[in-house]
């Protein structure tokens, strides 16, 4: 284990932007990863994973910690269904391919989501009908002030929409080392909740699906709208989708009559922020060497030399003009260091 210095991040984040740390070291073993948070010439530390859901705008004057723990085991096997344990330093996707290769149900609507398995319940992953908590069973972390190790249980993480304890209370407390799942062996219970899903279906000819055709359907659908950070730096959506009641969505549906909702409670409900960013005018407008995707309003993207500083004002603009026009307050959904 070595302490690099003066360490661009560049290849470290989605978003592309080229920052230096002072110290960088990568981190393999749960004994690798207590000795360095015990080291207090460094007292300022930044966890790091597959960066896809950060935006840095400014150097680090500190230690970050590239978390690459590495494994992935079978520690129960039933008839209906296993428990699956993987180390926090694997790529979240490669895990998918692993459980869709095994067979094991469960994960197939969170394909093609960038970054680690040890990330994933940080803000509770999610896409197309599908939560990190549904397949969630347990998680382990080592307690930064202690290097204690301690289990989460579900419950434990209290996980929300895009949230969960380790964004709360735990707030920077913790690291992530390992990640189990509760996933199907047999009578995978398909998810095609989202309409795109049986549309993306269809085109394929596929009537009788498979976890592996629905991880296809994912994969197709994400191609088409969400841009290949490989090729143009991105941290994919940018805001959460804000929850208003239903009286001020009332209100705003007299003069936005095709605003789209979701329904959340009795007297909440969703509003997609990337539809009140493509209405405001933002949606496919560049800035130089950053904007806002053409394809999907709620991703800003960085086309090669960008700031973070540039990106994190274009977010204020957006988040000031939805507020003013809408009266909703949009949040960032990505980390901003
Ligand atoms: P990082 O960016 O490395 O870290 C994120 C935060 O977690 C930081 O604050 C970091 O300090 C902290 N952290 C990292 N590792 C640990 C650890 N082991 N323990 C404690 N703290 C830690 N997200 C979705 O939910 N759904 C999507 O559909 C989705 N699509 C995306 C599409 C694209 C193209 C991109 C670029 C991103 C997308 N994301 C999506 C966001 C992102 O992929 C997820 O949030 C992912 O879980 C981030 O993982 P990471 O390892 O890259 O995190
Ligand atoms: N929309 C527009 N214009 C746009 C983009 C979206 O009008 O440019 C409207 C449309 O009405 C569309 C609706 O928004 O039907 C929803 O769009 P989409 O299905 O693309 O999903 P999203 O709400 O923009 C969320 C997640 C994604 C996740 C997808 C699929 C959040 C913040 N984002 O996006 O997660 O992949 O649903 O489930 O909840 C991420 O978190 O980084 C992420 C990419």
């Amino acid at each position: 284990m070595q302490i690099k210095q003066n360490i661009s991040l560049k290849p470290f984040n989605t978003f592309g932007i080229d920052v230096t740390a002072d110290y960088f070291v990568s981190a393999a073993t749960i004994e690798d990863l207590k000795h360095i948070i015990a080291l207090t010439d460094h007292p300022n530390k930044l966890i790091l994973g597959g960066g896809s859901n950060m935006l840095l705008t400014q150097d680090f004057n500190g230690l970050v910690i590239h978390i690459n723990l590495k494994g992935i085991e079978v520690i129960e096997d039933y008839d209906d269904y296993v428990l699956v344990k993987a180390q926090a330093g694997e790529n979240w996707h490669d895990f998918v391919l692993w459980c869709l290769n095994n067979n094991y149900g469960g994960v197939e609507n969170l394909s093609l989501i960038p970054g680690n398995v040890g990330t994933a319940p940080i803000q509770n992953i999610g896409a197309y009908g599908v939560e990190l908590k549904d397949v969630f069973h347990s998680c382990e972390a080592v307690e930064i002030n202690t290097q204690n190790l301690k289990t989460f249980n579900n419950t434990e993480c209290q996980f929300g929409y895009r949230n969960s304890v380790f964004k709360q209370e735990f707030k920077g407390q913790f690291i992530i080392t390992s990640v189990t799942f509760k996933l199907s062996k047999t009578h995978h219970n398909l998810n095609m909740n989202y309409g795109a899903i049986t549309a993306e279906l269809e085109k394929m000819k596929v009537s009788n699906p498979k976890i592996k055709d629905i991880s296809n359907a994912v994969i197709a659908i994400r191609e088409s709208k969400l841009p290949n950070p490989k090729i143009l730096g991105n941290s994919g959506s940018f805001f959460k989708n804000p929850v208003i009641s239903k009286s001020h969505f009332n209100k705003l549906q007299e003069n936005f009559k095709d605003i789209p909702s979701y329904p959340v409670s009795e007297t909440e409900v969703k509003v997609p922020a990337g539809w009140l960013i493509e209405k405001i005018g933002f949606k496919g407008k560049r800035f130089g060497d950053y904007g806002v995707h053409k394809n999907q309003a709620l991703v800003l993207v960085n086309y090669g030399n960008a700031k973070g500083i540039d990106i994190l004002n274009l977010s204020r603009l957006i988040q000031d003009t939805v507020l003013r026009i809408f009266e909703i307050p949009i949040e960032a959904e990505v980390n901003i260091l």
